[in-house]
């Protein structure tokens, strides 16, 4: 596979609108706010920027439930203002990624409102409409994301509605060609005013098993996260219908995301040979602290960081994808906490474990992301008290506290959102130490994480352990070395629970990258060992500046890359 397309050597930067830069003193982040960091981006060195849905939007699921795909939300701003975003970035040469929420709508966009009107009108099959069974319930057992039946009651047509998320979120139905045709168009129009690319949500469950077959265990809601709810029988039909009307013709990049997807069916995503997707996020990796025994929802009972299943999960991809597809590179995004808080050390070992965790992601093929804040080592809040949070996630787990759903007490669950809730990563960008981290004049929409006099971006860059500048070095990296891009990934030391340790070949030539993940020294000696012949060179980035070879042992998260000879 030829590594000559742009993303190849692109880093991308996720901005979760809301908490970016607000502009006017509403609260909420915009587009003219985004557009007055462009600067900041650049001077990071990002080749492009994924902006999570900005669309007309009633804000049940933070902007996943769209009203109305080509209008952009008052909330962020206007059209005309997301044209002048566009047209700033380009001159900076940087690309714009939007966010393509096709698996479902609002309940307000006026396909579902004229859909659930009746069973004949022009809209009517927009959306996946099933009798109840004779006794009148849902027509089957299956769960939603956000807790609760996947179905839902519409009396007006006396049928049910899927809704893999929340009841305000109806899944579109791909079977219908009309329903693809309308999502192929709007590509079509963001596309001439001047998007470059899309991230697709929740892409692996566009094609329904159009039975609906019950889950093997009644009422075991733990089951939406797999096998019913994504891969369905005519996903990579529509892929590649897809590709073929929007993405090759107006050369459009795509990255899908694709849970519940394995190593195995992630490649025929992105296998260059199908021409589906370019890239899909996949959660192999972000599943690893995940108990699949737990009760509903699972995410809420996470398990201790482990080391062994972090390495295992990351270097099947790279392994499966070599020379046949593309990897996603990510920590961290509007869905997961914060990477330091959830695996490494986000108090005494801040700046290490933040570096530590950069230089193991940045190090292997593929486009790595970085979510806003990530680049100045932003940490979860632990200064949420349970009415704090905005994340329906949360507010929905919350309401079932004390049945026997959940198993957990609200001092549990308050414990599992600090360590694990979407929120951590949706707190507002720290741009400074003045009020509200200069990320508002007004009120913020959401809490502030309470350590922003510390955290923030002016502190950040004047240190000399700064993040920033230690991104600066990964991405330029990147930009500058071809075997970052194409090297042929080897895993070392895989049971080691201290080292994270792999090589990149290219051409005959070798490079190492190791990190210590823990807050314990780690010898070297089995890494020499496994390093045989081959010697540390050059080293071209450290977090741990006085160290020259490889002698002494990896201090608490210590990271480097170096040249072997
Ligand atoms: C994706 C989004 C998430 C959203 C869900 C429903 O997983 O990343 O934020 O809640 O889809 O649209
Ligand atoms: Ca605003």
């Amino acid at each position: 596979m030829a590594t000559s397309e742009w993303w190849q050597k692109a880093v991308i930067y996720q901005i979760y609108p809301k908490s970016f830069n607000d502009s006017n003193g509403d609260g909420i982040g915009d587009l003219p706010g985004i557009t007055a960091k462009l600067d900041y981006l650049k001077a990071l060195g990002v080749d492009a920027l994924w902006i999570s849905p900005i669309y007309a939007s009633p804000q049940v699921d933070s902007g996943y439930d769209i009203s109305n795909y080509r209008v952009i939300d008052p909330r962020f701003g206007t059209n005309e203002d997301l044209y002048r975003l566009i047209t700033e970035a380009h001159t900076r040469n940087i690309k714009v990624i939007m966010d393509l929420v096709a698996n479902h709508t609002s309940d307000q966009h006026v396909w579902f409102q004229q859909s659930r009107q009746s069973r004949n009108n022009y809209f009517s099959d927009f959306y996946i409409w099933r009798d109840p069974r004779p006794d009148g319930s849902a027509p089957s057992n299956w769960g939603s994301y956000f807790g609760g039946s996947a179905w839902e009651y519409e009396p007006m047509r006396k049928q049910y509605y899927l809704h893999y998320f929340a009841k305000e979120q109806p899944d579109l139905n791909w079977e219908n060609p009309l329903v693809r045709e309308a999502v192929y168009d709007l590509m079509r129009f963001w596309k001439a005013h001047g998007v470059d690319g899309w991230r697709m949500d929740v892409i692996s469950g566009i094609s329904k098993f159009t039975d609906f077959p019950d889950y093997p265990t009644p009422n075991n809601e733990s089951f939406v996260v797999g096998a019913l709810h994504a891969n369905g029988p005519r996903l990579h039909e529509f892929l590649q219908e897809m590709n073929q009307e929007v993405l090759t013709p107006f050369a459009m990049m795509s990255v899908g995301e694709a849970p519940g997807s394995t190593a195995h069916n992630a490649r025929q995503f992105v296998d260059h040979t199908r021409r589906e997707l370019n890239m899909v996020f996949t959660f192999d990796h972000m599943d690893i602290d995940h108990d699949h025994n737990a009760p509903f929802p699972e995410k809420f009972h996470p398990l201790p960081f482990d080391l062994v299943k972090l390495k295992h999960s990351l270097s099947e991809w790279q392994n499966i994808l070599f020379e046949h597809g593309w990897n996603t590179l990510y920590f961290e995004n509007h869905d997961q906490p914060r990477v330091i808080s959830r695996w490494g050390d986000d108090q005494q070992y801040r700046y290490q474990s933040a570096t530590a965790f950069a230089t193991v992601l940045h190090g292997l093929q593929g486009t790595p992301y970085v979510f806003e804040g990530e680049e100045i080592g932003m940490t979860n809040a632990y200064n949420f008290e349970l009415a704090d949070y905005n994340d329906i996630e949360v507010t929905n787990t919350a309401k079932m506290l004390g049945t026997a759903v959940t198993g957990l007490s609200a001092t549990e669950l308050l414990a599992a959102a600090h360590k694990i809730s979407r929120d951590n990563a949706r707190t507002p960008m720290q741009w400074d130490a003045t009020a509200n981290a200069g990320f508002t004049s007004g009120q913020p929409w959401l809490k502030m994480n309470a350590n922003y006099a510390t955290i923030n971006v002016a502190t950040d860059r004047q240190q000399t352990q700064s993040i920033f500048a230690y991104y600066q070095q990964l991405i330029q990296l990147r930009h500058n070395a071809e075997w970052v891009t194409a090297g042929k990934y080897q895993l070392l030391l895989a049971t080691d629970p201290q080292l994270f340790a792999y090589t990149r070949t290219y051409h005959d030539h070798s490079w190492l990258i190791v990190a210590n993940l823990s807050s314990a020294n780690a010898a070297t000696t089995a890494l020499q060992q496994a390093l045989g012949k081959q010697q540390c060179g050059q080293l071209l980035v450290q977090n741990y500046p006085a160290r020259q070879t490889l002698a002494a042992p990896l201090q608490p998260y210590e990271a480097l890359i170096a040249e072997l000879k």
